[in-house]
C-alpha cells in the first residue's frame, strides 16, 4: 500500500489529523491497535477551547457540538467550603464548551466514515521503518496477515503507550517528566451535576472535580493515591469521600446515583523533545503529558495538529517545508505553556504536600488570584486556552 501520510492511533489527534487532511485532498491510511468500540469506551476529557471547536469545525464534524455542547462562561474555585468564580467571559471574552471527548472521538469517526477514508482497527505489531529516508514505512499486523504502506511521512498520534515515540533512536529525543504522589478517581453518573459550572474543589481530605457531560450527566473525581485499587471503590464509598469536600449548596443539591464508569487516572507532567524525527512527527499525548486538572491534553493534541496539518498542506500546495521545519519549536512553545499552567493549578489544588509552611502558600495564592484581577486574568487566559 501506499499514501502521503500514514498516521498511527485513532484518538483525537490521529483522527482529527486525519480529517483536516482528506478535507484538503492529502491520502492518509490510520492504523489503530485497538477496537473502534474500545476508543470509544474511553471516558476521559470533557472541556475543550475554542480553537479546538474551530478545528472540529474547519474538519467538518461540529455539528452536534454545538447543538449537545453546554457553553461555560466562568469556571468555580471551591476553597475549604467557599465558592469563588472566575469569570472567563467578562476577562477574556472567550468561552469553553462542555462536550465529551468520547463524543468528539464518535463524530470523527463517523466523518471518517462519511468520506470513505482508510482507518484499520485491530492493526497489532505496528512498526516504522527507516523514518530518517525519503521513503518510511509502517507495517502492521491485521486480519492474520502482514501489511506494509509506503509513505512520504508518518504522524505519530498513538499516545503516552504508543510506538512512535519509542521509535526515535535513543540519544535524539530529550524528555522531561514530574509524576506526581497522586492519581484522579472518576466517575460518570446519570444524573443531574451538582454546579451549572465546572467547580474545582480544594479540601483538606484533598481534591474534587464537580464536572458534567450533559445536564443529566455528571462527571465527578477526586483526588486518590496512586496505590488505589479500582475495586476497593464500590459507589458508596466514592459518595462518602466526595460528598464532605463540597462547599454546603452543592452537598445539599447532590444528587447520588450508580455510576456507570469509574477509573483511576495518574497525574504526570511529561514533553519530549523535539517532536520530530527526519520523517515522523509527534502530536498529542505522544509528546506530551499534562495532568488533568487544567483541562489541557485533548486541547493541546488539536494544537499539534493545527500545526502539523497547516504543514503538511504547505508542503503539498506550495512545495514548501519551512512549516514542516518549524513543527515542533512551534509546537513546544505552545505546550510548555500549558505544561507550566497545568502543573501550577495542580500543585494549588491539590493536597500533595504535608509542610504547613507550603499549605500557606497555597491559601495566600488562591487568595490572590480571588483579589487580583491581574491574577484573575492570568488564570483565565490560560484556562481559555492560549492562542495558537
Ligand atoms: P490518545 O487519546 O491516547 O489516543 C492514542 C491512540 O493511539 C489510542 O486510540 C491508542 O489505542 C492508539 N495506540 C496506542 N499505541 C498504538 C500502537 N502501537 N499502534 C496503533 N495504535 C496505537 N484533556 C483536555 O483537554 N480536557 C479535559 O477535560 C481532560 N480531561 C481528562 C480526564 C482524564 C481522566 C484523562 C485520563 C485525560 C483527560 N484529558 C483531558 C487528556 C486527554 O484525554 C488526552 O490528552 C487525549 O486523549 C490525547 O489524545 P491523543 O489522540 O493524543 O491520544
Ligand atoms: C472532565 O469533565 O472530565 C474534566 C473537566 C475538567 C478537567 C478535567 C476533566 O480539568
Amino acid at each position: 500500500m501506499r499514501t502521503q501520510v500514514a498516521i498511527i492511533g485513532a484518538g483525537p489527534a490521529g483522527l482529527l489529523l486525519g480529517q483536516l487532511l482528506h478535507r484538503r485532498g492529502i491520502d492518509n491510511i490510520i492504523l489503530e491497535r485497538q477496537t473502534a468500540d474500545y476508543v470509544l469506551g474511553r471516558i476521559r476529557a470533557g472541556v475543550i477551547e475554542q480553537g479546538t471547536i474551530d478545528l472540529l469545525d474547519e474538519a467538518g464534524v461540529g455539528t452536534r457540538m454545538h447543538d449537545e455542547g453546554l457553553v461555560h462562561e466562568g469556571v468555580l474555585i471551591c476553597i475549604d467550603g467557599v465558592r469563588h468564580r472566575i469569570p472567563l467571559k467578562e476577562l477574556t471574552g472567550k468561552t469553553l464548551m462542555v462536550y465529551g471527548q468520547t463524543e468528539i472521538t464518535k463524530d470523527l469517526m463517523d466523518g471518517r466514515a462519511a468520506a470513505a477514508a482508510p482507518t484499520v482497527y485491530s492493526a497489532h505489531d505496528v512498526a516504522v521503518h527507516d523514518i530518517s529516508g525519503n521513503a518510511p514505512r509502517v507495517t502492521y499486523r491485521a486480519d492474520g496477515k502482514s501489511h506494509e504502506i509506503v509513505c512520504d511521512y508518518i504522524a505519530g498520534c498513538d499516545g503516552f503507550h504508543g510506538i512512535s515515540r519509542k521509535s526515535v533512536p535513543a540519544g535524539a529525543i530529550t524528555t522531561y517528566e514530574r509524576v506526581y504522589p497522586l492519581g484522579w478517581l472518576g466517575i460518570l453518573s446519570d444524573t443531574p451535576p451538582v454546579t451549572d459550572e465546572s467547580m474545582y474543589v480544594r479540601h483538606p481530605r484533598g481534591f474534587a472535580l464537580c464536572s458534567m457531560r450533559s445536564p443529566t450527566r455528571s462527571r465527578y473525581y477526586v483526588q486518590c493515591s496512586l496505590a488505589e485499587d479500582i475495586d476497593a471503590w464500590p459507589d458508596e464509598r466514592f459518595w462518602e469521600e466526595f460528598k464532605p469536600r463540597l462547599d454546603e449548596e452543592s452537598r445539599e443539591r447532590l444528587i447520588i446515583g450508580p455510576s456507570i464508569e469509574k477509573s483511576i487516572a495518574p497525574l504526570r507532567s511529561f514533553v519530549a523533545e523535539p517532536m520530530r524525527f527526519g520523517r515522523l512527527f509527534l502530536a498529542g499525548d505522544a509528546a506530551h503529558i499534562v495532568p488533568p486538572t487544567g483541562a489541557k491534553g485533548l486541547n493541546l493534541a488539536a494544537s499539534d495538529v493545527w500545526y502539523l496539518s497547516r504543514a503538511f498542506i504547505e508542503h503539498y500546495a506550495e512545495h514548501s517545508d519551512a512549516a514542516l521545519d518549524h513543527y515542533s519549536a512551534r509546537a513546544l512553545a505552545r505546550v510548555w505553556k500549558a505544561e507550566r499552567f497545568s502543573w501550577w493549578i495542580t500543585t494549588l489544588l491539590h493536597a500533595i504536600s504535608e509542610n504547613p509552611f507550603d499549605l500557606k502558600i497555597q491559601l495566600a495564592e488562591l487568595d490572590h488570584l480571588f483579589q487580583s484581577k491581574a491574577a484573575a486574568m492570568a488564570f483565565a487566559e490560560n484556562y481559555v486556552g492560549l492562542p495558537y
